[in-house]
Parts: structure tokens; C-alpha cells; sequence
């Protein structure tokens, strides 16, 4: 797929794996993003999946036809990208591995590669002829070996992980359509909330360093090519680098044993309703908490529901609001509610850890004794306070 005179698509979609990283679901399946640049030299930039081997290589090969490839640059050793690596080595035995010195031993650990690697230094240019390529390190965006690459003659950033998303392109290769940003833009926060979210520093220090490049075309290695639409996928990264709520709203995210905290959970949802503010609810036991840490990264307000089990948070809220703590988010309003038999504590323990993360405590938790019936917590007043 051509996407200018010398840069090419070689990447794949991929319907078939269920969860990235074996965990965070991908309903509408990923991309694995891989680009060739052209030139008197030629270059690929990262490689995709194991799983598509095959298809991959015949990529590249329909682009270069007998040419070789002089050059593999590896912005990245997650094995979403790199898997593929030793395949372009045994393929094309002429080729350097283009990379930087913390990558080094990493190819080293995963594909046994210690030669033709040629280890270039942060802001350094490789010419490939009319165009040339230099390095960025981005450390922690989303691996300390991360970097980006820049060709300056196509203002082309090939950004890594940065600026990806979740969903398959299924032909959407670039953001030619105009509603494309706003189809991918939850996948996209989905993704930065469960890939790069613990990294909102580093990634706010990349968008520093990268900030004085004239940027016309971002290609990363998860989603659609951005090319009209930069401006409102940097700004939203920008904005979740920061931990800014992206909108007004409440995500209140629950979990329930026997369905008396998931009444409640339902009863504050109606008092919200009433009164017009936006909200999800996010059931912790009946999907994964990566749609819930979207929706903190995307509302103002958190509200979550757990019964006490074992004197302790039930399980999968505990791993959503663990996940909140490692993630570092800031700059969310918090309650807690939730059921208990004999001993209450999950509501208390819940508060605690937003109280650490640093949230502002919108009222004291709403703990309630055996079943649930409407009214039994002060939803009313709770509602009121999340306006
Ligand atoms: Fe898409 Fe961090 O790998």
C-alpha cells in the first residue's frame, strides 16, 4: 500500500487474537503496523506478530519485488513488533539492524542476533538516498528502549506505540475518511489506558521533544495512518498524558457476588440518568477491567461497588483499583458503595485508595448491611454531588 512515492504499508490486521498481551480484549481485532521506506537504500521499520509471518513477507515482497532490504529499524522489542525479526533476518542476511545500545542485548535475548547491528545515538541520520531517517529515544513510550523515527524530506514520525490504537484498519490504512479519528478515538484511549497508561511522563517528554517537528504524517505501529487528523490524536494524547478527564461524567465500575451491590450499582445509575449526567457502568465480573480504566481515563468522576469479601475489596475490583494505582491516574473525583453480610471494610479500603491516589473524596463511602433495596444508600445526595 503506497502512502507516498517512497513509503509503503506492510503491516497486517489481526481478527484472530483475542486479547493483546494475552489480556486486554480486542473486539475489533488490532493492527500491526510495519512501513518501507523506498529509496537508493532501502529501510523497513519494525516487523509484526508471529502469527503472520507469511502474509508479512509477501507485504514486503509485492512492494520490492527481487530488491533487498538494506536496513531493518527496530523502534521497539515488544514481540507484537519485533517477533519477526530473526524471520527478516534469515530472509534478507544482508540486512543491519538498525537500533539503539538498550535494544542491543534485548534482539540478543530474543533472537540469538548479535551481528549486523549498527547502533546509532539519539538525533543521528541514516541517508537511504533522497530521503534519510533519523532516531528519537523515547524511553518508557512504552519500553526503555523505545524510539521513533523521523525522515524529514516526507515529514513522516514513525511513532511506535505512540499514537496507537486498538481495531483492526480493515481498510482504513490511512484517516483519508473524515469521521475516522472519532471511530478509532475509543480504541484509542482504551489502548493508551491499558498499554501506555502508567507512562504519562514519559510520554508527556517525547511530545516535548517531538514538538518542534512539522509533523504531516504519523505512522504508528497500532491503527490507521494519521495524516488530517494529528492535531486531535496529539491532543488527546497530550491530554491523557496529563491525567486531564477528557469529558464530564461518571464511570461507575462495579463488581457483585450476589447482585446486591450490582442493585445499587443500577439504583445510582438511574439517579444519574435523572438528572442528565453521563455515565458508563462498567461490570467488573462480566468483562474486563480494560474498558473500565478507559472510562477513568475518559470521565471526571469515579464510582465504585464492591461487597467485602474476606474482610477485603472482592477480587476484581481490587485488580481494577490496583490498576488505577499503577497507572499513577490523578485528577478524579471518587466515591465507594458497596454490601456486606457480617463485617463491612471494602468500602473503607476503597476509599483509602483513592484517598493515596490522591483523588477528592466526594462523601463518605455508602456501605450497606445484607440485601439491597431501593434507597437503602443515599444515591440522592451522591448524584447531586457528582453534577
Ligand atoms: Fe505495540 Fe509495546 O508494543
Amino acid at each position: 500500500m503506497k502512502l507516498s512515492e517512497k513509503i509503503r504499508y506492510a503491516g497486517v490486521d489481526d481478527h484472530r487474537e483475542k486479547n493483546f498481551e494475552n489480556q486486554w480484549p480486542l473486539p475489533k481485532g488490532i493492527s500491526y503496523n510495519a512501513y518501507l521506506v523506498i529509496d537508493k537504500k532501502i529501510a523497513l521499520i519494525d516487523t509484526a506478530d508471529a502469527a503472520f509471518a507469511d502474509e508479512f513477507l509477501r507485504n514486503i515482497q509485492a512492494e520490492l519485488g527481487d530488491r533487498r532490504i538494506d536496513y531493518l529499524i527496530v523502534n521497539h522489542m515488544e514481540p507484537d513488533h519485533s517477533a519477526l525479526l530473526s524471520l527478516i533476518s534469515r530472509e534478507y542476511p544482508e540486512v543491519t539492524i538498525v537500533t539503539n545500545a538498550k535494544a542491543v542485548p534485548m534482539i540478543e535475548g530474543y533472537h540469538g542476533i548479535t551481528d549486523r547491528i549498527r547502533v546509532i545515538r539519539e538525533g543521528e541520520s541514516l541517508p537511504l538516498g533522497e530521503t534519510s531517517l533519523q532516531f528519537f529515544m523515547v524511553p518508557m513510550v512504552h519500553w526503555p528502549e523505545t524510539m521513533v523515527t523521523w525522515c524529514p524530506e516526507e515529514k513522516t514520525l514513525f511513532s511506535g506505540d505512540a499514537f496507537g490504537c486498538f481495531g483492526a484498519l480493515n481498510g482504513n490504512i490511512t484517516d483519508s475518511k473524515s469521521t475516522i479519528f472519532e471511530e478509532y478515538k475509543d480504541e484509542m484511549i482504551r489502548y493508551y489506558a491499558n498499554i501506555v497508561g502508567k507512562y504519562g511522563t514519559p510520554v508527556q517528554n517525547a511530545l516535548k521533544k517531538l514538538g518542534g517537528l512539522d509533523i504531516h504524517r504519523i505512522c504508528s505501529t497500532h491503527g490507521p495512518i494519521w495524516e488530517r487528523q494529528i492535531a486531535d490524536v496529539v491532543s488527546l494524547y497530550d491530554k491523557m498524558s496529563r491525567y486531564e478527564p477528557l469529558e464530564h461524567g461518571v464511570c461507575i465500575a462495579f463488581g457483585s457476588m450476589y447482585g446486591n451491590t450490582e442493585k445499587a450499582a443500577l439504583e445510582l445509575a438511574e439517579q444519574l440518568r435523572e438528572r442528565e449526567i453521563p455515565y458508563t457502568l462498567r461490570n467488573l465480573t462480566a468483562e474486563s477491567y480494560s474498558f473500565a480504566l478507559r472510562d477513568v481515563f475518559r470521565f471526571d468522576t469515579l464510582v465504585v461497588g464492591s461487597p467485602t469479601y474476606n474482610n477485603e475489596i472482592f477480587p476484581p475490583v481490587r485488580q481494577f483499583l490496583e490498576g488505577i494505582r499503577d497507572r499513577q491516574i490523578k485528577n478524579r473525583r471518587f466515591a465507594a458503595f458497596g454490601s456486606f453480610t457480617w463485617a463491612g471494610g471494602s468500602v473503607k479500603q476503597m476509599t483509602q485508595m483513592a484517598v493515596d491516589a490522591g483523588f477528592e473524596i466526594l462523601r463518605e463511602g455508602l456501605s450497606f448491611k445484607q440485601g439491597y433495596m431501593p434507597g437503602k444508600c443515599d444515591f440522592d445526595a451522591l448524584a447531586d454531588l457528582c453534577r
